[in-house]
Parts: C-alpha cells; sequence; structure tokens
C-alpha cells in the first residue's frame, strides 16, 4: 500500500515517436471525419468549402495544435498539471478541458456502440428494404415521441448491451496503460480502419451513380464563400476534428520524450486527418450519388445531416447496392474503429489529470473514472430520451466547452502569462519545421478575433431561439446549466491540494527536463533567454 512518501510510479510514455503519430491520428481521425465532415463540407458550398477549411486547417488548426504539443511537452504533465506547471492560477483551465472530455466522453461512447450494432446489422440487413428511418429511431433507438422531450429511465437493451461492451473494451485498452494499451490498440486499429477504408472508397466510386454524388460534392457554390456562417463551420470543425483544445494533444505530447521533433509531427497528424477527412467525403458522396440515382432524386434530396446521414441514409444504401452488406460492413467498422481510437485519447485526458493529481495507480484511476462515466453514459443514452440530450449536449458542449476553452486559452497563455515566446522556442528545439512570428500572430490575434466572433454568433443563435426547439428547462439543465457547471467544477478542482504521492510535487524527470532549459522572457524586453541552469522548474 502507498503511504504518503512513497514516490509514485514513473511517468508514462509512448513506446517511439511513430506510435504517437499514431495515437495522434488516431485521436483526431474519428465520429468527426466520416459523418461530419462530408456533410459540413457539403452544407458549407461542396468545392468551395475546401477554401474556407484550408484557411481554417493552416490559421487554427495547425497553429493550435503546436500549442497544444508545445504545453504538453515544455510542462510534460496532463491538461491541470501543466497549466499549472506554467502557472498556478491557470490550473482551472486545464480542469476545464478535463471536464469537457468527461461530457464528451459519455455520448461519444454511445455512438461507438450504436455503430457496433450497425456493422452487424448491415451483415443482416436487419432493417429491411425501405424501412430504415423507422428502424433505426423506432425499432433500434425506441425513441420517445418529439414531444416528450426529457429523461426517461426506459431502459433499451438493445442500445445499453453493446454500450456495456464499447466501455469494457474501452476500460481494458486503458487499463493497460500508454504504450501497452493505448499504443497497442492504435498500432492494430489504425492500419485496419485505413485499409477497411481505402477498399470502402474503391468500392463506392464503382456504384453506379458515384460520379453524380462526386459532382455534387465538390461543384463549387462560390456564393456559400460570402455567407460568414460556412467561415464559422469550417473553423468550428476543426478544433473537434483535430482533437485540439480539449486536453487531448496536451496530455498525449506529455508522453514524448524530452528530444522529440514537435512540429514536423504535428504537420503529419494534420494532414493525415485531412486526408482521411477528404476520403471521407469522396467515399460517403460516392455512395449518396448511388442512392439518389437508385431513387430517381437528386443528391440534395438524399445528404441528411449527422446522425441521419450515418444511420439512416447509409443503411439504405447498404440496402439498394450489390455487395451492400460489405459497404455496410466496413463503412460501421470503420466508424467502430475510428470511435475507440478517439474515445481513448478521450479518456486519457481524464485518467491522466486524476492520476497526477492523486497520484493513484494507473489500473485504480482508470476504474475509479471509467465506470462512473459508463454508468452515467448507461442511464443517459441507453433511455428513450437518448436522442435530445446528446444531440443537446454535444451543441453546447462544442460551442461553449470547446470553443470557450481554446479562446480563454488563447488569451491567458498569449496575453496574461505571456509564454508564447517560451512556448515557441521549446517548439523550436528540437523541430524540423520552426515556427516563427506567424505562429504568434495566428495564435495571439488570429485564434481570439475567429473565436471571439464565432463564440457571439453562437451566443446570439442559441439565446435567440430555443436548440432543436427543446424545452427551456431542458435546455437549461442540459445546455447552458451543464456549460456553466464544467466552469465552476473547474475552479473547485484546481482548489483540492495535490496528493504527495504525485507526480507534481517532485517530479525528478521534469526536473530533468529542464535542466538546460531556462525559457522565461524578460518581463520588460519579451527576449527569451536560454541558458544553461540547474534551475528546478516552477513546480507546484
Ligand atoms: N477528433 C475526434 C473526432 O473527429 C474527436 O471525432
Amino acid at each position: 500500500m502507498a503511504t504518503a512518501t512513497t514516490q509514485s510510479p514513473k511517468r508514462e510514455a509512448f513506446g517511439s515517436r511513430n506510435v504517437f503519430i499514431l495515437s495522434a491520428i488516431g485521436s483526431a481521425v474519428g465520429l468527426g471525419n466520416i459523418w461530419r465532415f462530408p456533410y459540413v463540407a457539403y452544407e458549407g458550398g461542396g468545392g468551395a468549402f475546401l477554401i474556407p477549411y484550408l484557411c481554417a486547417l493552416l490559421t487554427a488548426g495547425i497553429p493550435l495544435l503546436f500549442f497544444d504539443y508545445a504545453i504538453g511537452h515544455r510542462f510534460r504533465g496532463s491538461a491541470p498539471l501543466a497549466f499549472r506547471r506554467m502557472h498556478r492560477a491557470a490550473e482551472p483551465l486545464g480542469w476545464w478541458q478535463v471536464l469537457i472530455c468527461v461530457v464528451i466522453a459519455v455520448y461519444y461512447a454511445v455512438i461507438v456502440a450504436w455503430a457496433a450494432m450497425y456493422t452487424w446489422f448491415s451483415a443482416q440487413l436487419t432493417w429491411g428494404a425501405g424501412n430504415e428511418e423507422s428502424f433505426f429511431f423506432v425499432d433500434f433507438l425506441k425513441s420517445a415521441d418529439v414531444a416528450e422531450v426529457g429523461v426517461s429511465t426506459d431502459f433499451v437493451p438493445g442500445v445499453g448491451i453493446p454500450l456495456i461492451g464499447v466501455w469494457v473494451v474501452v476500460i481494458g485498452i486503458m487499463a493497460l496503460g500508454v504504450k501497452r494499451g493505448i499504443g497497442k490498440a492504435n498500432m492494430i486499429l489504425m492500419p485496419l480502419l485505413t485499409l477497411m477504408f481505402a477498399v470502402l472508397v474503391v468500392q463506392a466510386l464503382f456504384l453506379p451513380g458515384a460520379m453524380d454524388g462526386l459532382n455534387a460534392f465538390f461543384t463549387p457554390n462560390w456564393e456559400a464563400l460570402a455567407d460568414p456562417g460556412v467561415w464559422a463551420s469550417a473553423y468550428g470543425h476543426i478544433f473537434f476534428s483535430l482533437s485540439v483544445a480539449f486536453g487531448i494533444m496536451v496530455t498525449y505530447s506529455s508522453y514524448l520524450k524530452r528530444k522529440t521533433d514537435l512540429t514536423g509531427s504535428g504537420l503529419v497528424v494534420a494532414f493525415a486527418n485531412s486526408g482521411f477527412e477528404i476520403l471521407a467525403g469522396i467515399g460517403v458522396f460516392a455512395a449518396l450519388g448511388f442512392m439518389a440515382q437508385a431513387q430517381g432524386t437528386d443528391v440534395a434530396g438524399v445528404a441528411t445531416s449527422g446522425i441521419g446521414l450515418a444511420f439512416v441514409a447509409f443503411p439504405t444504401i447498404v440496402s439498394q447496392a450489390a455487395g451492400g452488406s460489405i459497404i455496410g460492413v466496413l463503412f460501421f467498422g470503420a466508424l467502430v474503429f475510428a470511435g475507440i481510437t478517439s474515445l481513448i485519447s478521450i479518456l486519457e485526458v481524464i485518467v491522466a489529470a486524476l492520476q497526477d493529481k492523486l497520484g493513484w495507480s494507473r489500473i485504480r484511476t482508470t476504474l475509479t473514472v471509467s465506470i462512473p462515466l459508463a454508468v452515467i453514459s448507461m442511464a443517459l443514452f441507453s433511455t428513450t430520451t437518448a436522442l435530445s440530450v446528446l444531440d443537446t449536449a454535444d451543441a453546447f458542449v462544442n460551442a461553449f466547452g470547446i470553443m470557450a476553452v481554446a479562446l480563454v486559452a488563447v488569451v491567458v497563455v498569449a496575453w496574461v502569462l505571456h509564454k508564447l515566446p517560451a512556448l515557441q522556442e521549446h517548439l523550436n528545439r528540437r523541430s524540423s519545421f520552426t515556427v516563427g512570428m506567424i505562429w504568434k500572430i495566428a495564435i495571439g490575434a488570429l485564434a481570439p478575433i475567429v473565436l471571439g466572433y464565432l463564440l457571439v454568433t453562437e451566443l446570439i443563435s442559441k439565446i435567440s431561439e430555443p436548440y432543436s426547439g427543446y424545452p427551456a428547462w431542458f435546455l437549461a439543465v442540459f445546455g447552458w446549466g451543464m456549460v456553466i457547471a464544467l466552469v465552476i467544477l473547474a475552479f473547485l478542482l484546481s482548489l483540492l491540494p495535490w496528493s504527495g504521492r504525485s507526480h507534481a510535487k517532485d517530479d525528478p524527470e521534469y526536473d530533468d527536463f529542464l535542466v538546460d532549459e531556462h525559457y522565461d522572457p524578460d518581463p520588460e524586453t519579451g527576449a527569451v533567454h536560454i541558458q544553461k541552469t540547474d534551475e528546478k522548474g516552477a513546480v507546484a
């Protein structure tokens, strides 16, 4: 039994830089890429959307990815520990990110469970031709009447049982740790996912009508570029898609060795993620082109949003295409694998934070975190009212969680703590691609302006009319109440003391990490001094 004086075990690490890159791609490539991107792109002007998308990637996605890497690697900790080491008062930012991950994890697991069931259904064509929509909402989810928005206790075993399965798998992976669990899982699942996806896209391209789908997807609607909402959706999408600003990349980069090419790795991750996303768009729209032709309508008539696209339109394609079962198994199987590799990264943010704060063992922390989350996930999302709760939590946590914490983090780090020169220096020390003034402008000026604009727009739209027409009390609890509670809880968690067993108090490896690095800029000139020093880092 560990005592207060026992040193906690050595901080975990990825086996190699390649495993880190694969795991970061595994985190980035998720449900967002496969069912969200194709629709967001289509709605945002098809081919023309690639312009705001690339702008968002280059001016916000990649700079913020570097920002997260620099914080995690420089301060070598989970999000709360890394921010605390940057400045004591910045710790709540890390907990805010952890709590955002709590919310995302509980609903993300459910979508993975649906996809797992749909992999099975695809093989049997369980839904029966022409019946796909009612199968999903009525037979499978047993969704309550729309008028009946609320929290029901009617358990839906068809969702609850696979959901238990998803939690058992991810708990197993998490309990094995960073190297043997997360790293290994990504090494197995990512190549499989890529292979399945490549086969799926090729198969989709050979479906009759595929070219109509691609034309609909790529034909640029230049007018869409004049709509600020399209730019907003490109920026909004890139954060979720790249897994930036909610603690994941901070945590993952803290498991890297000291001498690592951070920016080079970041570029590989960012372009792999976008490549996957564009490939998903091609595959999904080729399949929609087929569906439109089979139904004698145009692609606009069959392209539905988010959940509908994956769980209603795809089963229809599976029913109608020759070899449809294979397409379905590949598509939903890819969704499961992509979802699992993202879900473990989301959970790792929470597990790593508690491990750092409490100094507990890996297994104890994993079980303490995951079992309550699994229970909440079951209680909220394997009942007949799952859809409205999921829809609200997702919309609010993306806007007023991820985007809000990203805004506060860049403003605090750049303008309050003046840490950008130090982080820039850290990135450039061992990286193949050096970042300069443009990076600092992207983080310190552009990101706050764009994020500020997006948040204000979201705020106005969500205040001016009730989201999805849900009742006020419901939005007050699962929307506004939830996002405000995250901020309050983040402050409270930062007030709890760090355990004597925690790395935060006494981490010889972290001190060693800093031994020849002293980055703090001169408060007057802002110049960064790098000098050999044995000064210990400003730990807790
Ligand atoms: N980046 C992950 C996704 O796209 C969370 O789903």
